[in-house]
């Protein structure tokens, strides 16, 4: 029995890893290790030697399980000890440079405008960029024959021979989500619509989609001199300047009467522009009365309420706004670009919090 113990007491030191360990304990302690076996001697012997050689071999039994274990132990922890010495991590190192996304400038002017207009009572409308052309054109007093169709270089939907649904087109403008929000909403109303339009068009001010921003106010008393205002204050705030001049010009559009083009007082100096002084006239929007058919068109009644509307570009004012020289480089996904003159998309515009940081 000494011999056995010496045996495996030795083998139990030497084993070097855990199936080392594991190997030795089958051998020694295992169901049919070589303790097992002796055991099962005992029935063998006669009582008074089974007397002296059963509790030797239950302690041998012991003593070789706590070897084993203790063995164990230090083998875990020289193999964590190993681990930590290999997979250590410098947690001084500076860290990597986030690619952080940002805003574009198309969004951002979208959300600041939205402020602005949201402070004067305005909510925001939507409607489909795929529209029919009633509501593209019809509905806004444009019918089949007038010339503002063709001068809208209008993408038209393909319709299959024999389909009869009615035509579809690429939205022109954002004016057709004065009709849907009429019909939804009813009177008073008092709505913006940002969103994409598109035309076929492309040079440094063109680009075959872009984003246009409609206003609607509709109520028994509206008048040309609360448009002013609403402008006036809305091209005050976005432009962040105390006062600007505003020159309302006679124009025509189908949809109003009377109508306006409004261009905004500037200067070009080296080709930097400054809003709000200057010599130059600068168009930023048309606008008007609302045209008594387009509120019937809406399902509204026109000898009841009035009211005026107005259609902006919005690249055009975040051009104007931020300097950016070429509207084609708004849709080019270019991400140097989008670097440059993108926004934290965390500085959420508001009128108390600053518009543009
Ligand atoms: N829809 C016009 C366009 O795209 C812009 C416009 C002019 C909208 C006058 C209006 C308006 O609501 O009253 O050129």
């Amino acid at each position: 029995m000494d011999d056995l113990k010496a045996k495996y007491l030795t083998q139990i030191a030497e084993a070097g890893d855990e199936n080392a360990l594991e190997a030795v304990r089958l051998a020694a302690v295992g169901k049919k290790g070589e303790v097992a076996l002796k055991m099962r001697e005992l029935g063998k012997m006669s009582a008074e030697e089974r007397q002296v050689a059963g509790p030797a071999l239950n302690a041998l039994k012991d003593e070789i399980n706590s070897a084993l274990a203790a063995k164990k132990a230090a083998l875990g922890d020289a193999a964590l000890d190993e681990r930590l010495r290999t997979e250590w991590l410098d947690v001084t190192l500076p860290t990597r440079p986030r690619r952080q996304g940002s805003l574009h400038p198309v969004s951002q002017a979208t959300e600041e405008l939205t402020a602005i207009f949201a402070e004067m009572g305005f909510s925001v409308a939507e409607g489909p960029r795929i529209d029919t052309d009633w509501y593209n054109f019809d509905a806004l007093n444009i019918p089949g024959h007038h010339p503002a169709r063709a001068e809208m270089d209008t993408f038209y939907m393909h319709r299959a021979e024999g389909d009869d649904r009615p035509p579809h087109v690429l939205r022109t403008h954002t004016s057709p989500v004065q009709i849907r929000s009429m019909e939804k909403m009813g009177a008073p109303l008092r709505i913006i619509c940002p969103g994409g339009v598109y035309r076929a068009d492309y040079d440094q001010t063109h680009t075959p989609m872009f984003h246009q921003v409609e206003g609607l106010a509709l109520d028994e008393n509206i008048s040309m001199a609360n448009l002013k205002w609403v402008l006036e204050e809305f091209v005050k705030s976005f432009f962040e300047v105390d006062s600007v001049e505003l020159r309302f010009r006679a124009s025509h559009f189908p949809f109003t009467e009377p109508s306006a083009e409004v261009d905004i007082r500037c200067s070009w100096d080296n080709g930097q522009l400054k809003i709000g002084e200057g010599d130059d006239w600068m168009e930023i929007l048309g606008s008007g009365m609302v045209h008594p058919k387009v509120i019937a068109a809406g399902g509204i009644d026109p000898d009841k309420y009035q009211g005026f509307a107005f259609g902006m570009g919005i690249d055009r004012i975040a051009m104007l706004k931020y300097g950016i020289p070429d509207l084609r480089a708004f849709f080019d996904s270019d991400l140097r670009w989008l670097r440059h003159y993108g926004f934290s998309c965390l500085d959420v515009p508001t009128l108390h919090g600053g518009l543009s940081r």
